[in-house]
């Protein structure tokens, strides 16, 4: 990659406030860079502290066990989930204070102390148990934002039942696919969710999806209606017997905690697979460092909890932390573009956790729509999910945070589990668009395609050079993937143990701060969700009518990006093509979810391509971004091809 011109540099700094240093953990640079400097030189004691800070019922013997690509934390040690998010706060104030506060789209409202959290935990993890889940068992999750689904979650991790969530937004098909691929026995569910004033019917999906699912031996449904299938029971009724107290189960450090699968760059979602002890100690740890709590703080995360952000920093770090947690069932600007902000001014919210697209949008709309509510209860402001514009990172300072509220700009994957790059808001200076260094303990570097270090300001591959705790182990049932994918770009050698590859583009600036400049892969971020454009091309294959697919990124202003598809079909007599790309559009829906569809299908009689065979992406992604091809094209086959890809002149 070449290096970036000086001219493109960020030359604003802010400094943390005096007011925010004075009341922050980590209050200045000084203390940070020391805290720094000792847990780089010497990490596994640095983790060793931090995995103290967290409950076990019996310690470990081993920080770390390595072998290539394969890690082990605390490996002996005994401990359990959720009982550090809820029992630990057992005879301590946090029992009585608000764990959740949910509201939905329709103004449905419902609040619940960490009391009684703890206790429907118990209550449905006994009714799991009544259902013969033991431990080990996979359950996956497909619910809206509620109450329903965190417990759902902690009352897996009570009893040491692996949870697998699929986000309520991905189609049967796709849901279908994640409960085998997981081999899930048990799915829990809930009737319909609401979003855009539209009853999402779950329930219906879940029916349609385990007609293909052997394993699947019972459906737990909140609000159920009408079943028929002896499948499945009614959350309320198979809780009504049960008793409120469950032991949390004691289970080994290694013990899967959950499965997410993510998008790579082939057409099959990968299941990555997180354990306990490690994870729960790098989400603690990683919370306090970046967002500060305060007891008295109202937390409100805006990802949904089928994303790895949802398991992280909607559950698991602040509940361990004793934080009141805000959730919302819909779209942040429904019923009106002010909803996110009323949401904020009604509860009182200190902290806003977000996505630059979100922020993007509600920019969008204009100041009058936030400048409408009084903010003034937030303290801090954090962004996660694509890399920010330094426009969007100005409004979200000066019109959200009133020049007031430092910005945590946070770096990290559902592989990496918790937040790997992003300023300690105390202390370290942010600059617009940067998510500035990683956290102490964790080593990171810009690579060339040789595995030497970039120089300042050369473009190369974001790579974490020393494994951390919240690593994903594997891909479940698809370790040599895992291996292939991250650890084959940078295998061990005499100067380092293995070296993960993140996937993303980024270049280190003078003061060391990390800019990502995206993904390298045929991995797209599309209104901040991940996406991989294989997945997207086999779906469109899969219409009886298409022969071929590419589907490529363009950039957009809001969404950060947009998928187009170059399709060649399978000549049809008197064809519409306009009536095809819906139906295309709609047949994507249905294999992924609406969040993959295309924003733009053109037709082509073929492909560019290497001799090889190979689609050659890279020149169907500028003909989208500048509609002309520069470089090298003498590797192409057909450069007819090319001239049929352009959009029609105007
Ligand atoms: C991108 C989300 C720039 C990146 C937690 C990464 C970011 C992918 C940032 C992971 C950021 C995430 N700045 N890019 N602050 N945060 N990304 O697995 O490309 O859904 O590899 O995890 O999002 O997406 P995932």
């Amino acid at each position: 990659m070449e290096s970036i011109s000086s001219l493109l540099q960020e030359h604003r700094i802010f400094n943390p406030s005096k007011e925010f240093s004075q009341n922050a953990n980590i209050g200045s640079m000084e203390s940070y860079a020391s805290m720094r400097q000792i847990a780089n030189l010497d990490p596994l004691t640095h983790w060793n502290e931090q995995a103290n800070k967290i409950h076990w019922f019996s310690k470990w013997e081993t920080i770390l066990d390595w072998k290539y690509p394969h890690a082990q934390w605390f490996k002996e040690g005994y401990t359990n989930a959720a009982f550090n998010c809820l029992d630990i706060h057992k005879n301590t104030p946090t029992m009585q204070k608000t764990a959740l506060l949910w509201e939905r789209e329709d103004g449905l409202r419902q609040s619940l102390t960490y009391e009684e959290l703890h206790s429907k935990v118990c209550l449905l993890a006994n009714a799991l148990k009544s259902i013969g889940i033991v431990k080990g068992n996979v359950i996956t999750i497909y619910m809206g934002m509620n109450p329903e689904a965190i417990i759902a979650m902690l009352a897996c991790a009570r009893i040491g039942a692996v949870h697998n969530v699929v986000f309520g937004g991905f189609s049967s098909d796709a849901l279908r696919d994640r409960i085998n691929d997981s081999s899930s026995v048990c799915i829990i569910t809930q009737n319909a969710t609401l979003r855009r004033g539209a009853s999402i019917p779950l329930l219906t999906s879940v029916e349609q999806a385990v007609k293909e699912c052997p394993t699947v031996q019972s459906i737990i449904c909140k609000d159920a209606i009408n079943i028929e299938s002896p499948l499945i029971q009614d959350w309320d009724t198979i809780l009504l017997n049960q008793n409120d107290i469950c032991e949390a189960e004691h289970l080994e450090s290694e013990h899967p905690l959950f499965f997410l699968y993510t998008s790579g760059s082939t057409g099959k979602p990968k299941g990555l697979v997180h354990t306990t002890g490690g994870y729960l100690t790098h989400v603690r740890y990683s919370f306090e460092m970046v967002f500060d709590p305060k007891p008295n703080d109202i937390y409100f995360c805006s990802a949904d909890i089928g994303w790895i952000t949802g398991h992280s920093y909607v559950v698991y770090g602040p509940l361990m932390h004793g934080m009141t947690i805000l959730i919302y069932e819909g779209a942040l600007n429904h019923p009106h573009p002010g909803r996110i902000w009323e949401l904020i001014a009604s509860y009182g919210a200190t902290i806003l956790y977000t996505a630059p697209t979100a922020i993007r949008s509600f920019m969008g709309v204009g100041n009058h729509i936030p400048e409408q509510y009084a903010l003034d209860s937030l303290r801090l402001l954090g962004t996660v999910g694509e890399p920010i514009n330094p426009e969007a990172w100005m409004w979200y300072h000066e019109v959200i945070g009133k020049s007031r509220c430092p910005i945590v700009d946070t770096w990290w994957q559902t592989e990496t589990g918790g937040i790997m790059i992003a300023p300690v808001p105390g202390a370290v200076p942010t600059k617009p668009g940067t998510a500035t260094l990683p956290l102490p303990g964790i080593l990171a570097d810009v690579i060339k395609k040789n595995g030497e270090s970039c120089q300042e300001n050369e473009g190369g591959y974001l790579t974490i050079t020393y494994p951390w705790p919240g690593m994903a182990r594997t891909i479940f049932g698809d370790g040599e993937r895992y291996k292939s994918v991250y650890w084959s770009e940078f295998p061990p050698n005499e100067l380092h143990q293995g070296m993960y590859f993140t996937g993303d583009g980024a270049r280190k600036d003078e003061d060391g701060y990390f800019w990502i400049m995206g993904r390298v892969d045929d991995v797209v971020n599309v209104s901040g969700h991940r996406l991989g454009t294989a997945e997207i091309e086999s779906a469109l294959v899969s219409h009886p009518a298409i022969a071929e697919a590419a589907v490529v990124a363009r950039p957009d202003e809001i969404k950060g990006n947009v998928l187009i598809a170059f399709v060649t079909v399978i000549q049809q007599k008197d064809m519409d093509l306009s009536t095809l790309e819906n139906e295309l559009k709609q047949h994507v829906a249905k294999e992924i979810g609406a969040l993959a569809k295309p924003e733009e299908i053109r037709f082509t009689s073929s492909l560019p391509k290497t001799r090889s065979g190979k689609i050659m992406r890279r020149l169907l992604r500028e003909l989208v971004s500048h509609g002309t091809i520069s470089g090298d094209t003498t590797t192409l086959e057909d450069f007819s091809a090319l001239e049929q890809l352009r959009p029609d002149e105007e």
